[in-house]
């Protein structure tokens, strides 16, 4: 009888995560979590949709609500800009649907920038950056290294509207408008970058129907779904306008772990940091006929149906 082939075991991707929790966030790394593709070696927190400190508290909630044994570093970010404002309408005062879950483990928590740059100069293997925030972390741990010495395999970008509105501003997308300059230096510095702009994550609506994936989830990630979608749900419907829920850093996180079913195109992008009414719009080249040399790598589509098995599979798989 023929020798069953075995099942070659996932390659495992090393990933630090940058993110402002937030509920999409929060399932973002719930999905990396449920996923033998990934490791995840590090968390920091950053300031969006909330401050960096609550951001960080809510790190240790969703570590031990996941029952998360082998910890992650942990890293916490500065409050940047100091006034911009923040997402509580759309993720709940503490940024987890007012969920105000438990913080069993508080370890110690590194500045963010100090322990991305020691991670991304000192690793053997390559990291992916899953920057599913603000990317002020990003742009403070590029201050700190020569790009040349970093040992990252990609940086993949929740951020940006090409050719659809923004959510921050008529233009702006929020992880964009929210640091413009941290945006631009990252974009432009360099280092292998992939932007999973709201074109691709706003083009993929999960319904009250989708949620009944979790219906019966007693535990881990499917029962943090359940618990956050329904405030995700009604802020959709209140400021939105939607009857249904974008899970942006989710679709970001499955670009990681579930990179065939998407496809990108290299592009010339860069970021207006001086405009008084268009500050943290991204502008993107893709003329056939544009002179300007591409510079970050582009989502511009996805298998629909395939993602969104993919992922609701994967929150509710126990
Ligand atoms: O525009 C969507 C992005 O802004 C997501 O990362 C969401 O969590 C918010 O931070
Ligand atoms: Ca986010």
């Amino acid at each position: 009888m023929a020798k069953k082939k075995s099942r070659k075991p996932p390659v495992k991707k090393k990933v630090l995560v940058d993110t402002d929790p937030g509920i999409d966030d929060a399932l973002a790394l719930a999905l990396l979590y449920q996923s033998p593709e990934a490791e995840v070696a590090a968390i920091t927190s950053a300031n969006g949709n909330l401050a960096a400190e609550e951001g960080l508290k809510n790190i240790f909630r969703l570590l031990g609500f996941l029952g998360v044994t082998e910890k992650p570093l942990v890293g916490v970010g500065r409050d940047w800009p100091v006034s911009a404002d923040d997402a509580r309408h759309i993720h709940g005062v503490d940024g987890l649907a007012n969920t105000y879950l438990p913080v069993f483990s508080r370890n110690s928590a590194e500045p963010a920038a100090k322990l991305l740059a020691s991670i991304v100069t000192a690793t053997r293997e390559p990291v992916t950056i899953l920057a599913i925030a603000p990317l002020t972390n990003i742009a403070d741990m590029l201050d700190r290294i020569d790009v040349k010495d970093a040992n990252v395999e990609r940086i993949i970008i929740m951020g940006g509207a090409f050719h659809v509105p923004g959510n921050a501003t008529p233009v702006a997308e929020f992880n964009v408008y929210h640091d413009p300059d941290a945006a631009r230096l990252v974009m432009t510095s360099g280092l292998p970058v992939t932007i999973v702009p709201l074109d691709i994550t706003t083009s993929l609506v999960f319904g009250v129907r989708d949620f009944d994936a979790f219906s019966h989830s007693k535990e881990g990630a499917g029962k943090l779904a359940r618990i956050l979608l329904p405030f995700y749900l009604q802020a959709h419907r209140r400021y939105h306008k939607l009857d249904g829920v974008h899970l942006h850093d989710v679709i970001a996180a499955a670009l990681v772990v579930c990179p065939e079913v998407f496809t990108t195109k290299r592009a010339w992008c860069d970021v207006e940091t001086e405009g008084e009414i268009t500050r943290g719009q991204t502008v993107i080249d893709d003329r056939p006929f544009s002179p300007k040399e591409p510079n970050v790598d582009v989502v511009t589509g996805f298998d629909a149906k395939a993602l969104k098995n993919f992922i609701l599979a994967r929150l509710s798989q126990v």
